[in-house]
């Protein structure tokens, strides 16, 4: 718990400030170091369930000690979300936005602050039950120990990856921040294709369900490649062997690659939008 933040501050209390809340606070984090802005009352009697007295539309005493500020809303009220918080900010606060197309000169530019020390991270949903994977990226005013700070935020949420090139948030957005929904894609089909063999909708799921926790936790948490786990369950002349012929026949790796590469373009255009 010595790497965490003094105290810290969420903009914008929603999903995925709940999730990391929840880390934290499951992490033995004291509540009284929390706070959070957020103009909802639903957000803010959440939060206030959850033992957080500072919670308001107005930065408090513990936002304005905060060593870091997570802002967590969505990419159209950025502008407004900051330009809420910059005069209350401590010049050493590291604002760490959550939000997909905001440039890391975008968010300066929105705090007014050129040097303002900032970091981009894109979260997936998985963060809400701790087996998330965020990619981040820092401005070069982040200091070392500020970057283990948030590598410990973002760890009671799951796993984390620094990148070297801001663009690089683009890719992570192909690959995690949108994947959860392709796996989910992937789930759906084997469902109702189990349904349409005869199983009823609930045996289905269960299995095909089970099936993805069961094949994620192998990948895992075993030192063998997934290519190797795949040559694992496929015997030669065997059912698997029939299905993934199947699937190379109708190139399932370029139909994967088109879908990830449509997201990256949609992630640039959305860094173009909203600037
Ligand atoms: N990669 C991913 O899978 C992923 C997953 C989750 C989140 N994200 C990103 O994380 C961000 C937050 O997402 P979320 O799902 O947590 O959104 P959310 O549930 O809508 O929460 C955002 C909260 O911010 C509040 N808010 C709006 N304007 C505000 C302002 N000016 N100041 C303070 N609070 C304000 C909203 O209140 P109202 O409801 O009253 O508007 C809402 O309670 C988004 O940018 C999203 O793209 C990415």
């Amino acid at each position: 718990m010595t790497q965490l933040p003094q105290n810290i501050g969420f903009v914008g209390a929603g999903n995925m400030a709940s999730a990391i809340i929840g880390g934290l606070l499951s992490a033995g984090y004291d509540s009284a170091r929390l706070c959070a802005i957020d103009p909802s009352e639903a957000a803010q009697t959440k939060l206030h369930n959850l033992g957080i007295s500072e919670v308001g539309g107005q930065p408090g005493p513990t936002f304005r000690t905060s060593e870091l500020v997570i802002v967590a809303v969505k990419p159209q009220f950025m502008q407004a979300a900051t330009e809420g918080i910059k005069k209350h900010l401590a010049p050493e606060t590291v604002v760490m936005s959550v939000a997909a197309g905001i440039s890391v000169s975008a968010l300066k530019d929105q705090l007014s602050n050129s040097n303002a020390p900032v970091v981009r991270c894109m979260p997936n949903t998985p963060a809400l039950v701790g087996a998330g994977a965020s990619g981040l990226f820092a401005s070069p005013e982040v200091t070392d120990r500020q970057r283990a700070g948030i590598d410990a935020v973002m760890g009671v949420v799951g796993t984390t990856v620094w990148l070297e090139k801001e663009s690089h948030i683009d890719v992570v957005t192909a690959i995690s921040g949108s994947g959860p929904a392709y796996f989910f894609a992937f789930m759906e089909a084997m469902i109702a294709t189990g349904e349409r063999m005869g199983l009823d909708h609930e045996t289905a799921s269960q299995l095909t369900l089970q099936t993805a926790l069961g094949a994620a936790k192998l990948a895992t948490q075993q030192s063998d490649p997934v290519n190797e786990l795949r040559r694992n369950v496929t015997s030669p002349g065997g059912t698997t062997e029939r299905a993934l012929e199947s699937f190379d026949q109708d190139n399932l790796e370029a139909l994967v690659n088109r879908g990830m590469q449509a997201c990256l373009a949609r992630a640039q255009e959305m860094a173009k939008e909203f600037g």
